[in-house]
């Protein structure tokens, strides 16, 4: 089933769009400028350098006609300098070769120097109306989440594939505001730690209903580490949850944390209960997964399963400080990343 991705996102939009100058008037020099200059930096660094480039440059002519150092003047600062040099180079290519006229697809873009997939889908898209998809870093973040892509995302495959499904779900007629609303998405809700309460795709996003979102995108194993995988428990009792203060010495020394096991080769559930009576004297009920987290520390990674559970009976106090936490408290007390993003997950589905 094709899941309806464009209608909902492009609602949100219309009403939640950032203005930015090559969006207001999307000419296709404009967007070409914008888009390489975008590459590696944030639009509000470029911003200003794209006022003044557009000033001094204002036409693929006037960037042909300047000199080289005027060009490298006019991008200091931005960094990566290549960028500059291709756009130049591009700008004399395409005065001498086609009367300074840009090509009108992604094909015909591609061939210039400098302009790859996501700048030739951008400009096609922006400027000509062209049907093509464009999958920056901030797209990239919220297809493998809607999705719950599992391949590396660096990899030629995990590439292909996020393209075939932006490409899969473009409404036809609309890409220019398909591609930059998944940018946008990408860039302020679905963000590194993402809001997905206020999100207009958690209805239709895999990644939410798995409680994936944090394992998204996969980037490709770093090193060969060791792999200690956990189990944790979300203990309610009164609509608060349990949690602990670890140890004064050690990793994540003092800061606080669900109870939770390390696990061995027994299932998860059984030995989070067995755990949770050893620790609480307590009977818990395991019930439905929250969600999965990792995290990787210097010398070995970790993979984390989240448990809602319910207390059944008498609760011993453990021997280590413990504090009973409506959800949205957890946000005072020190927490590692991985509890952290366990906390998160339940403010936010306790929220309001
Ligand atoms: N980043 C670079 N270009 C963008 C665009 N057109 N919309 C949103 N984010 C962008
Ligand atoms: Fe991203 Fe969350 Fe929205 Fe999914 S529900 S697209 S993870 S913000």
């Amino acid at each position: 089933m094709k899941a309806h991705i464009a209608k909902p996102l492009l609602r949100w939009y219309h009403a939640r769009r950032r203005s930015l100058p090559w969006r207001e008037q999307p000419e296709p020099y404009a967007v070409w400028v914008a888009e390489i200059m975008a590459q590696q930096t944030r639009l509000e660094t470029m911003l200003p350098y794209y006022q003044r480039w557009m000033r001094r440059f204002p036409t693929v002519q006037a960037l042909a006609a300047a000199r080289e150092q005027q060009v490298l003047n006019a991008w200091e600062g931005l960094g990566y300098y290549s960028r500059a040099r291709n756009l130049h180079k591009a700008a004399r290519q395409l005065v001498a070769e086609a009367g300074g006229q840009m090509p009108r697809s992604a094909a015909g873009l591609r061939e210039l120097p400098g302009v790859g997939a996501y700048t030739a889908g951008a400009i096609a898209s922006l400027a000509f109306g062209e049907d093509v998809p464009a999958v920056d870093g901030n797209a990239v973040r919220v297809l493998s989440r809607l999705f719950d892509v599992e391949e590396p995302v660096q990899t030629a495959a995990g590439q292909q594939r996020l393209w075939a499904l932006a490409a899969e779900h473009l409404p036809a007629g609309h890409a220019a505001e398909y591609n930059q609303a998944l940018m946008d998405l990408g860039a302020t809700l679905c963000s590194p730690r993402p809001k997905c309460a206020e999100c207009p795709l958690r209805a239709q996003c895999l990644a939410y209903g798995r409680g994936t979102q944090l394992l998204r995108p996969v980037k490709q194993r770093p090193a060969e580490l060791p792999v200690r995988r956990y189990a944790a428990a979300v203990l309610w009792q009164d609509g608060k949850v349990l949690v602990l203060q670890r140890p004064p010495r050690g990793l994540l020394a003092g800061m606080w944390e669900f109870p939770n096991v390390l696990l061995q080769n027994a299932a998860a559930k059984t030995q989070l209960t067995r755990g949770l009576r050893t620790e609480l004297g307590a009977r818990v009920k395991v019930g439905a997964a929250l969600g999965e987290f990792e995290h990787t520390y210097s010398h070995f990674r970790a993979e984390l399963r989240v448990y809602d559970c319910q207390l059944m009976g008498e609760f011993n106090k453990p021997a280590r400080p413990h504090k009973w936490l409506a959800p949205r408290n957890l946000g005072r007390l020190p927490m590692g990343k991985l509890d952290r993003g366990v906390a998160d997950r339940l403010q936010e589905r306790h929220a309001g």
